[in-house]
């Protein structure tokens, strides 16, 4: 690491302590903007360009032009992980609406501002990835995605602010958010995942995109993952029952990886320990991530 961390703020480098940014951003006005969240492994960024593609059309959604291409910002994102001298760590990538006036009217906002960090994050302390965490259903409800679809990765975290919250409240790491039909979405920073018996075997199932939740880069891999081992994966809606009724639950994101998950709302899963399946995926996850493959 240089003596000092480095930030990206709009095309020039500077010392964390002097990145700053307007207090009339609408980013901060409004919480209009996007993000990225991205993991370097061995040097190596994992899956760039999908982030990079997820982060456009999170922009494209909310009609925020991003003033690069995206070949511009990935130089930009190698150059600040370069800068940082970073082997392994964790970068966020940030475009808001920009400096405007104080009315809402983004249009107002002439340029759209970007700012990118290269730091470390640790989700979940490590002894949760051997002993699986406990989660809560949350009361706050996913967005609906007629009014901010969960699919846009924007600056809007207040739910899932809240959300953690009601965590931290029952003494536990994460929370399960619900639609408004009562489906399972999505956690608070991760997608999850439930193995369920069926038949007299075993299936993975993940709440559909239409549930409303991000589509997660780390669950995309690992469904991948998952169905080159030979499991059948499903994409069908889920209840509560689903998660209680579960063998075993873990959660994917970029920065949590594959986690198990043991207890939802004080009730075991399975025979209570991190299961099977999940720790085989953990397994496939981090031999993947050994070669930290970028698109
Ligand atoms: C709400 C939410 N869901 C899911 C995820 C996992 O997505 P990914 O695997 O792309 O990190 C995140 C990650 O930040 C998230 O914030």
């Amino acid at each position: 690491m240089p003596n000092e961390q480095l930030i990206w703020m709009d095309g020039t480098l500077v010392p964390a302590a002097d990145a700053r940014i307007s207090v009339f951003d609408h980013g901060l006005l409004y919480g209009d903007g996007v993000f990225e969240g991205l993991r370097i492994y061995n040097r190596r960024i994992l899956k760039l360009r999908t982030h990079l593609d997820r982060l456009w059309n999170s922009a494209r959604s909310i009609q925020l032009r991003i003033p690069y291409t995206e070949d511009e910002l990935e130089q930009a994102v190698r150059q600040t992980v370069a800068a940082n001298e970073k082997q392994n760590g964790y970068i966020r990538l940030v475009v808001t609406r920009g400096s405007g006036t104080l009315g809402i009217n983004p249009y107002q906002c002439p340029r759209a501002f970007v700012f990118i960090i290269v730091g470390d994050i640790q989700v979940y302390p490590a002894k949760f990835y051997q002993e699986g965490l406990s989660i809560i259903s949350s009361a706050t409800l996913q967005k609906h995605p007629a009014t901010l679809s969960p699919r846009v990765k924007s600056l809007n975290y207040l739910a899932n602010v809240l959300a953690k919250l009601e965590a931290i409240a029952a003494g536990v790491e994460e929370a399960v958010l619900y639609n408004a039909q009562g489906y399972v979405t999505e956690c608070v920073v991760d997608n999850i995942f439930a193995v369920q018996r069926r038949r007299g075997g075993q299936v993975i199932n993940t709440p559909p995109l239409h549930a409303g939740l991000l589509e997660g880069v780390t669950r995309n891999l690992v469904i991948e993952l998952a169905e080159q081992a030979g499991y059948e994966v499903h994409q069908n809606d889920m209840t509560r029952h689903d998660l209680y009724s579960a063998q075993e639950i873990f959660l994917t994101g970029t920065g949590a990886e594959v986690v198990p998950v043991v207890k939802v709302d004080g009730r075991s899963i399975g025979d209570g320990k991190p299961g099977a399946v999940t720790g085989e995926l953990m397994r496939l996850y981090r031999q993947l991530i050994e070669n930290a493959p970028e698109d």
